[in-house]
């Protein structure tokens, strides 16, 4: 069945942002009226009932929007959506308590109580049975381990017990739906794959339909199978995670520091370069020749500083859809 249908839903904001001051004013004022920002163009996709899909692009995308607007907190400027049968701006109750959002950049949970009291106020506003509400909120501390803290105030806690918080926060009234906005924007390692895990063993036990954004390959890797990129508003790719997994692993990049303060003249030898900033460089090769190509760096020049690192998953995104679908970023303008 599906869960989430969207159809060529658009959404327009208007800005005030006034034209260049080369101008004449009336042009200025004229023009500050007709600046409007496309966020999202005519954006469709389905999602089924138990699926988890990672929603990727750039900053600015209109990941964010589309998520408001399934949740029903603005309204679209054209087209259609239902959510569990739901029109999401039309806020009916019964909707409310059957999806949640999770925004990692936005505190949900009152800043100076505990989170338990927050926890309280959700069980009210969502009339949770009491006897399931302390099952739930008894289950999910402990899957998150965070039973110590839920009663210190959120403001004292770090970002990534706060993040464990407020998905709980989301969960307790058993969600159907939840939409995660970045979720571990901000979190250390340890904690990204905590928030990782714990998704997926959720959505696993209860399958419900998740759809995420995550600037993070790892978050993305870790739960999703199908990925639908947005980018200037308009849907990109929509399909197996697969293809995006194995350009973004075929190369890594390899930031080096050397002595002395020049850059070797044939550094490009060794790699595309991508970054030349001396003593800094990055280089960029084939993950399969990594180590060999460590190897002969070393090997021929003092180096202050060694580190390979994943190529940005944006960046990987971006090749995918100028280089195999010429047509469609050819269309953008
Ligand atoms: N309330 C608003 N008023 C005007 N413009 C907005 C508003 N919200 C978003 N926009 C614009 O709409 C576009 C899409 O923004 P959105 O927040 O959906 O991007 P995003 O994909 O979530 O990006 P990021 O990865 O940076 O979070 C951007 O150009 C943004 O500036
Ligand atoms: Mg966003």
């Amino acid at each position: 069945m599906t869960a989430i249908r969207v159809e060529n839903l658009t959404k327009t904001y208007r800005v005030a942002r006034p034209a260049s001051n080369s101008a004449g004013w009336f042009t200025r004022l004229w023009k500050r009226e007709q600046t409007i920002v496309r966020a999202v163009r005519g954006v469709s996709f389905e999602i089924e009932q138990g699926e988890m899909v990672a929603f990727l692009g750039p900053n600015g995308a209109g990941k964010t929007t589309t998520l408001k607007l399934l949740s029903g907190l603005i309204y679209p400027t054209s087209g259609t959506a239902t959510v569990l049968g739901y029109i999401p701006w039309q806020r009916e109750n019964a909707y409310r308590r059957r999806f949640s959002l999770v925004m990692g950049q936005k505190n949900q949970l009152w800043w100076d109580l505990p989170a338990r009291e927050s926890f309280q106020l959700h069980r009210e506003i969502y009339r949770i049975e009491p006897t399931a509400f302390d099952r739930r909120l008894d289950e999910l501390t402990d899957l998150l381990e965070v039973r110590r803290l839920i009663g210190q105030p959120v403001r004292e806690l770090s970002l990534g017990e706060r993040m464990r918080m407020e998905l709980i926060a989301a969960l307790l009234h058993s969600p159907d739906v939840l939409l995660l906005d970045e979720p571990t924007i901000g979190l250390d390692v340890v904690s990204q794959r905590r928030v990782q895990q714990f998704l997926r063993h959720y959505q696993q036990e209860q399958r419900i339909t998740v759809l995420l954004t995550s600037h993070y390959m790892k978050d993305v890797e870790a739960l999703c199978r199908r990925a639908i990129v947005i980018n200037e508003g308009e849907i990109k790719h929509d399909g197996p995670l697969g293809e995006i997994v194995e350009r973004f692993s075929r190369n890594k990049l390899i930031a080096l520091q050397f002595g002395g303060t020049e850059l070797p003249a044939e550094l490009a030898e060794f790699g595309r370069v991508i970054e030349a900033a001396p003593p800094r460089a990055v280089l960029e090769v084939p993950r399969t020749e990594v180590s060999a190509t460590l190897q002969r760096l070393l090997a021929r020049y003092t180096l202050e500083d060694v580190g390979v690192q994943e190529r940005p998953l944006e960046e990987v995104i971006a090749e995918l859809f100028t280089s195999s679908r010429p047509e469609s970023a050819a269309a953008t303008r």
